[in-house]
C-alpha cells in the first residue's frame, strides 16, 4: 500500500517523507489556498519545491474545465518534473483529456469520485490513479469504505491498472479499513500518518523497560 500526503505544506511533507514512509503527494486548490498560496507562477514554483523534496507521484491539479484547456494545463504541469501526476476532475471533457494525456504518456489522477461508475469510467480512460473521495461521503451519510469496496471488486475483475487512490481520508480507522480493503494508496494529512504511530501500550511499555535498564545499570 503506498503513502501519500495531502498538502501543500512543504513542512509537513518534509516531516512525513523524513520518516521513510512516503510515496507522494496530493494537492488541491483549496490546500495551495490554506497555504496562501495564489497566482500562476507561485503554484508552479509550490510544486517544483514539492518534486524536490519526495521521490515520486505528485498529484498536481488543473483549474480548467474545458477539453483543450485542460489538455494544455496538463502538460504545462507535467513539463514541471517527471514526478507529477496530472490532476483531472471527473467531468466529461476531464475523461476526454485523461485518455489524450495518457496517450500522451502523461500520468493522470482522476478526482472527485463519488461513485463506482465514475471510478470505471476514468480507468477506461487510462487514469494512472483514481481518487474517490472517502470522508466527503461520510460528511453526508453514505459510507465511504463501501464505495472503496466496490471499486477494488470491480478493478479486480477486470485486472484494470488504474490504482485506487482513498482520498478525503480524515482518520487513522479510515486508513487501517482501506488497507483491509485492498485500496492501492491512501491520502491523509500529516496527522493520519503519524497518528499511527500511538499506542498507550507502547508508551507505558517503554517508559518500564527504560527504568528498569536504569535501575539494573546505575
Ligand atoms: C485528495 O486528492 C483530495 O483532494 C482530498 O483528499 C480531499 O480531502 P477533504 O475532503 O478532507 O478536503
Amino acid at each position: 500500500m503506498k503513502f501519500f500526503i495531502d498538502t501543500a505544506n512543504l513542512d509537513d511533507i518534509q516531516e512525513a517523507y523524513d520518516l521513510g514512509v512516503l510515496d507522494g503527494v496530493t494537492t488541491n486548490p483549496s490546500l495551495m489556498a490554506k497555504e496562501g498560496i495564489t497566482g500562476e507562477q507561485n503554484i508552479l514554483q509550490r510544486y517544483k519545491d514539492i518534486c524536490d523534496i519526495v521521490d515520486d507521484n505528485v498529484s498536481a491539479e488543473v483549474i480548467s474545465t474545458e477539453y483543450e484547456a485542460m489538455l494544455a494545463e496538463g502538460k504545462k504541469l507535467a513539463a514541471i518534473d517527471d514526478k507529477i501526476v496530472v490532476k483531472i476532475p471527473m467531468i466529461k471533457d476531464g475523461v476526454k483529456a485523461i485518455k489524450a494525456l495518457t496517450d500522451e504518456g502523461i500520468r493522470t489522477n482522476c478526482t472527485l469520485i463519488f461513485n463506482a461508475g465514475q471510478a470505471i469510467l476514468a480507468a477506461k480512460a487510462g487514469a494512472s490513479y483514481i481518487s474517490p473521495f472517502i470522508g466527503r461521503l461520510d460528511d453526508i451519510c453514505t459510507d465511504g469504505l463501501t464505495l472503496i469496496e466496490q471499486i477494488v471488486q470491480i478493478f479486480d475483475n477486470y485486472e484494470f491498472e488504474t490504482e485506487i487512490l482513498a482520498a478525503s481520508v480524515r482518520h487513522n480507522m479510515h486508513l487501517i479499513q482501506c488497507a483491509e480493503i485492498g485500496a492501492d494508496v491512501v491520502t491523509c494529512p500529516l496527522n493520519v500518518i503519524t497518528g499511527l504511530l500511538k499506542h498507550p501500550l507502547t508508551d507505558s511499555g517503554l517508559e518500564k523497560f527504560l527504568a528498569d535498564y536504569k535501575k539494573g545499570n546505575q
